[in-house]
């Protein structure tokens, strides 16, 4: 597996010359979106730990120089992250850091339980809309925390203890941070309301690996029994869900037949459903999935983003592209987040016909040409990548920086597919 660090080149951006199919395989590496609580729940552990199967995307990395920040020695080694807290000596974190991934909220949780105080500057992350941190504070709180928040900060102190805490709405980076506090906390916490994503399980999974004891993770009851000490381990987690299913999507827009393994299909129904619907041949199996696809893509119907098992908001923008390039109307509804439509003008410029109306989008689909475009966030990324692949003509995508924040080599492994597309630096 390569772990090289990603080109750190001045401006690049991608030029892709679409109407290529898709043929191969492409193995998924573990979740982003679980890696990042885990390194942030090193921190309070008693011992190395080892994350198997990760890749060096730049969130990873900033959440790595993070826990160097306090006093963590981490590296990328053995195609995974090593994190030794044991000499964590810092518990502050400045604008610097948390300005760049919206993950760093989850070093509340640990931190506190580890040394009793937390202090954080608000984190930055995706413009997908406003983001607040509003549940993570009133779990700690809950947890006994005392909490101030300043202006461009918020510090947390005391020691934890169990309780029990009703979440008003399934976040899931405020039931993993609550999660992760509790596990220290003195006593039993019960925890309702809680999100369920596999990611979620993942946490609990490395929780008990260390000698932690929460159960219910996937259901939106979680009960987390605090113990004293957490030691050391080596654990793999899911397989990307989100990266798998950008690749999925790929191959029903351009056609051809991809096989993505390293993921459990049972993450991706809500996806492959849609896919389905979109009219291609789904095959899953165990450990992966392989999509075929002919021609243009039929019209999805109707996409609604849901806490999951419903459709991931992760993929709404890719599955837009694929609306945009379809046959028939689609109606796609964003539930999760406000702002998430920033790929929606970009994928205009390609001859796209797409009206938002609020949190709903109507796209009329038809043949898409290249343009110059540019990414404004991670996955709205991706999908003017995939809309590129599917297009007639060269496009140019910019705004690179943040398809890496979660694709690691994106444009390697499209080409390894087939596609023609290429990083150049301006
Ligand atoms: C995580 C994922 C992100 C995904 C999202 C929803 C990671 C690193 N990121 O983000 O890729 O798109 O789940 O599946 O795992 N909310 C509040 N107050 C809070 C927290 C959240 O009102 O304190 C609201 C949000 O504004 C949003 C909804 O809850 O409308 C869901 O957000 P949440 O599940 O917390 O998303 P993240 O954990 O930030």
């Amino acid at each position: 597996m390569k772990n090289s660090v990603p080109p750190s080149d001045g401006f690049p951006k991608y030029i892709i010359n679409g109407g290529r199919a898709l043929f191969g395989e492409t193995e998924i590496m573990s979740a982003k979106n679980s890696i990042l609580p885990l390194i942030a729940c090193s921190a309070m552990i008693d011992g190395e730990v080892y994350l198997s199967r990760c890749e060096r995307t730049s969130d990873s990395e900033n959440m790595l120089n993070i826990m160097r920040s306090l006093g963590g020695r981490c590296r990328f080694a053995d195609g995974g992250i090593y994190i030794d807290c044991r000499g964590l000596s810092r518990c502050r974190l400045g604008a610097e850091l948390t300005g760049r991934l919206r993950s760093s909220v989850f070093i509340l949780g640990p931190l506190l339980a580890r040394t009793g105080r937390a202090e954080i500057c608000y984190p930055g992350g995706c413009d997908i809309g406003p983001r607040p941190i509003d549940l993570h504070i009133y779990g700690l709180r809950m947890l006994g925390a005392e909490i101030t928040e300043s202006d461009d900060s918020v510090t947390c102190r005391g020691n934890l203890r169990g309780a029990r805490i009703e979440l008003p709405l399934p976040s899931v980076g405020a039931t993993e941070n609550i999660i992760m506090a509790a596990a220290r906390a003195e006593g039993r916490t019960v925890l309702c309301g809680a999100a369920a994503e596999p990611e979620i399980t993942d946490l609990q999974n490395f929780i008990n690996a260390c000698g932690g004891r929460v159960h219910g993770a996937g259901t939106r009851r979680i009960e987390i029994e605090g113990v004293r000490r957490l030691h050391g381990t080596s654990f793999t987690p899911s397989g990307d869900r989100i990266a798998a299913g950008t690749f999925m999507t790929a191959c029903a827009i351009c056609g051809g037949e991809v096989t993505v393994t390293g993921v459990n299909p049972a993450h991706l129904a809500s996806v492959t459903d849609a896919l389905r619907r979109a009219g291609a041949e789904v095959e899953e199996r165990t450990g992966g999935a392989t999509v075929r696809a002919v021609g243009r893509p039929r019209a999805p119907g109707r996409i609604e983003t849901k806490p999951y098992p419903g459709f991931p908001t992760d993929l709404q923008s890719p599955f837009t592209a694929l609306a945009a390039c379809a046959k028939g109307t689609s109606y796609i509804i964003e539930n999760l987040f406000e702002n998430r439509f920033r790929h929606i003008p970009q994928l205009i410029k390609m001859g796209a016909d797409i009206t938002v109306c609020g949190r709903a989008a109507t796209v009329r689909g038809k043949k898409l040409h290249g343009a110059e475009t540019e990414a404004e966030d991670l996955r709205g990324g991706a999908a003017l990548v995939l809309a590129a692949l599917g297009a007639e003509g060269s496009s140019a995508v910019s705004g690179l920086r943040h398809i890496d924040r979660g694709y690691y080599d994106f444009c390697g492994r499209l080409s390894a597919l087939g596609a023609d597309i290429r990083r150049i630096s301006q």
